[in-house]
C-alpha cells in the first residue's frame, strides 16, 4: 500500500468542523476594476487576477479529496472532507460572480482563465490522483498564510468597497 494511501487510513481529525455557510456578497458589478480607490488600480488588478484562478483551483482541491474520500477511516475526518468540500464549493460559487463581472469588463481576464483551466486539467490528466493531493495540501498551506497575513493586516481594506471588502474576509477566514 502506497505511504499516503495507509497516512489517510490511520489519520484521525482533532480539529473544529470546517463550516460550510451559504452567504451571498452580490458585489456591485461596476465597481470590478475599482473597488479599492484607496489602494489604488495595482491592488484592485491583484486581487482581481487572484480571483480568477480560484474556483478553478477549488474545484480542482475538491476533486483531490474526493478521490481519497474512501480511503478515510475516522468519522470525524470523513465530516471534515465533507465540510471542507462544501466550504470549497461556497467560495467557488461566489468567486465565479465576482469574476463574471470581471470578465465583463476586460477582454484579457477569461482568456487568463482558460489558460490556468488547461494546466489543470493536463495536470490531473497526467498525474496520478496523490499528485493533485499533495499539490492541494501545499496550495491550501499558502492560502492559509496568506489567509494569516490578511486577517493580520485588517487596515488593508480600509476605504475599499464593502461588498468586495467582505468577500475577501470571509474567504480569509474560512482558509485559515
Ligand atoms: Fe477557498
Ligand atoms: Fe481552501
Amino acid at each position: 500500500m502506497g505511504i499516503l494511501k495507509k497516512f489517510i487510513k490511520s489519520s484521525v481529525y482533532h480539529e473544529p468542523l470546517p463550516i460550510r455557510r451559504d452567504v451571498r456578497f452580490n458585489l456591485p458589478a461596476d465597481r470590478i476594476a475599482d473597488w479599492h480607490t484607496a489602494a489604488g488600480p495595482i491592488f484592485t488588478a491583484l486581487l482581481n487576477t487572484f480571483s480568477i484562478v480560484l474556483p478553478i483551483g477549488e474545484r480542482f482541491f475538491i476533486d483531490a479529496v474526493r478521490a481519497h474520500r474512501d480511503l478515510v477511516q475516522d468519522p470525524e475526518l470523513q465530516k471534515a472532507v465533507t465540510a471542507f468540500i462544501g466550504q470549497e464549493a461556497m467560495h467557488g460559487r461566489e468567486h465565479e460572480e465576482y469574476n463574471q463581472a470581471l470578465f465583463a469588463r476586460s477582454p484579457i481576464a477569461p482568456k487568463f482563465e482558460a489558460l490556468v483551466l488547461e494546466i489543470f486539467g493536463l495536470l490531473k490528466q497526467h498525474l496520478p490522483a496523490y499528485f493533485w493531493l499533495s499539490g492541494t495540501i501545499a496550495l491550501e498551506h499558502f492560502t492559509a498564510l496568506l489567509a494569516d497575513s490578511v486577517l493580520r493586516t485588517p487596515e488593508l481594506f480600509e476605504g475599499a468597497e464593502e461588498h468586495y471588502a467582505n468577500i475577501w474576509r470571509w474567504h480569509a477566514f474560512e482558509e485559515t
